[in-house]
């Protein structure tokens, strides 16, 4: 796939696949494409060339009779019902209490009843723990109980595919352990597909079977976490690796 924000090309002949139940980090220096790709499975932004495929679907795309062409509106919303993604920067809506905010969308957009949705917005609520605060309003939380609550609105949704953009950057060090903890609990605990882009290396290396380190929008090394964070093999891994670690 490409990429490219006006003349700036940022994701140039990119091409992974990602499978079923794994959990794939993304590294590398800032700017290298992490987010846009992330971005781009949400379809948060449009495709400059190629195809994305979602368990063998293609998400924005196709080519008939030889040619690229875009799919409909509907079956791109269709297909990204299946996935959910959770910012550095929460983005929870803030004139909404805590359980609003996680029953809008499977009343919305999946039409679930509102009487479930809150049921199973209350058990979701207790997997973050954050039982208590259905009715409180984003501003009166911390910003870890709002990530918290914006894990718990991606889960609401029961996706296959989560996508998460350093979602511990805008984080007191010492509240980023309670929503990596919860993040860990996920992935213990469920077999949903994980794309992570985070700099909490030790995270990484508990939750992901593989990682990717990108530089310039091209995959520079692939490895399993093992691998990645103790014998990297390419020198701009290597680099970067003693960089953030230094921090
Ligand atoms: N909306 C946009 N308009 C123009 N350029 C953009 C836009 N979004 C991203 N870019 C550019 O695309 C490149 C990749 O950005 P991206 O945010 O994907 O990087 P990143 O790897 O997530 O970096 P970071 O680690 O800082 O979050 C950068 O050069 C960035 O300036
Ligand atoms: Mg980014």
């Amino acid at each position: 796939m490409k990429k490219a924000f006006g003349d700036h090309v940022v994701l140039n002949d990119l091409n992974f696949t990602v499978n079923k139940g794994d959990r794939v980090t993304l590294i590398g220096p800032s700017g290298s494409g992490k987010t846009t790709i992330l971005r781009l499975v949400m379809t948060l932004e449009e495709l400059t060339d190629g195809y994305i495929y979602i368990d063998g679907e293609p998400l924005t795309h196709t080519v008939r009779d030889g040619k690229r062409v875009e799919l409909r509106e509907k079956h791109r919303n269709h297909i990204r019902q299946r996935i959910g993604m959770v910012f550095q920067q929460f983005n929870l809506f803030p004139n909404m209490t805590v359980m609003e905010n996680i029953i809008e969308a499977p009343v919305h957009v999946l039409k679930m009843p509102k009487k479930q949705a809150v049921e199973r917005g209350r058990e979701l609520l207790a997997k973050v723990g954050l039982a208590d605060k259905e009715n409180a309003h984003p501003m009166e939380l911390s910003g870890g109980q709002q990530q918290r609550v914006a894990i718990a609105r991606a889960l609401a949704m029961d996706p296959e595919i989560l996508l998460l953009d350093e979602v511990t950057s805008a984080l007191d060090p010492e509240i980023v352990g309670e929503v990596l903890e919860v993040l860990r609990a996920v992935a213990r605990t469920t077999d949903i597909t994980m794309l992570i882009v985070t700099h909490e290396m030790q995270f990484a290396r508990d939750v992901s079977n593989r990682v990717l380190m990108f530089d310039s929008g091209s995959i520079v090394e692939e490895a399993s976490p093992e691998v990645m964070f103790t014998d990297p093999q390419e020198q701009r891994t290597k680099d970067f690796l003693a960089a953030v670690l230094d921090q």
